[in-house]
């Protein structure tokens, strides 16, 4: 007997994970810029909020962040984390201690941290593993150089890094996991990839998580895209079936741009 999946099942699993609009502030903005960026977002979120909402400053101000988060629908996230608790490895701080100050997510394997401080995918997979032992949910960066792309390489490259990376994961760890799908040439460029491109790219990222961990489980995991999401461009993205939501860098500075995005997320 031949099974068909019907298309109704496949949207309502589709419409049933919850979209996100994250922000990656980066190395950007002073803290009084910070905090007024923040009040404002908090000020223009629509009442109905349907979708997550998560914030990545720069870590020194998490602490004072959280604290105006409070009682509000948006999350606090670490851009980047040390898996080891502690010890002598000056200058970083480690999962278990954003945990412990009240952060929820953490970027990993962001692609600035892979090129300019070789990160291995081996490196990233014990983040990944700290992230989840200490509660938090990793926002797992994958994506493609230029190069690759254009030598048609994207797909082997991306699989690696799945494989390398997250693979490893118990299927009830997997189902915590966020993948945020960026290609290098997207970030911070102005080119951002086409609304097919990116349905492309994720649902090949959908079919190797089927692969490894089933269609149920599959279905349920966050895949976000990333790389030069404007307000002008967040919707049509966030329409294709496998992109369940942004992160943003440079559009997510501005309040009334992460708000128009966030705008996006919520339907
Ligand atoms: P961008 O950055 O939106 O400025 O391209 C995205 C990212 O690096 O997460």
């Amino acid at each position: 007997m031949v099974l068909s999946i019907s298309p109704v099942l496949l949207s309502y699993d589709a419409m049933n994970r919850k979209k996100i609009a994250a922000a990656n502030w980066k190395m950007n903005l002073s803290q009084d810029e910070g905090d007024q960026l923040i009040q404002d977002i908090i000020a223009g979120i629509p009442g109905n909020l349907a979708c997550e909402v998560v914030i990545a400053p720069p870590a020194i101000y998490l602490t004072q962040m959280i604290k105006q988060l409070e009682g509000t629908d948006l999350q606090p996230a670490a851009q980047n984390c040390h898996p080891e608790v502690s010890g002598a490895f000056t200058g970083e701080i480690s999962a278990a201690m954003f945990s412990r100050i009240g952060v929820k997510y953490c970027l990993v394997g962001h692609s600035e941290r892979r090129q300019l401080f070789d990160e291995s995918n081996q490196f990233i997979r014990e983040k990944v593993d700290a992230i989840l032992e200490n509660q938090m949910i990793p926002v797992f960066c994958c994506g493609e150089s230029l190069a690759l792309r254009q030598r048609n390489e994207q797909n082997d490259f991306v699989r690696l890094q799945l494989e390398e990376s997250l693979f490893h994961l118990e299927e009830e760890q997997i189902r915590k996991v966020v993948v945020a799908y960026e290609p290098i040439w997207a970030i911070g460029t102005g080119v951002t990839a086409s609304p097919e491109q990116a349905q492309e790219m994720h649902a090949f990222i959908r079919l190797m998580l089927t692969g490894r961990y089933g269609q149920t489980t599959s279905d349920t995991i966050r895949i976000l895209y990333g790389g030069s999401i404007k307000s002008d461009n967040a919707s049509i993205l966030f329409s294709q079936p496998d992109v369940d939501g942004g992160l943003v860098g440079g559009a997510s500075l501005n309040a009334s741009s992460f708000l128009s995005i966030i705008e996006a997320a919520n339907t």
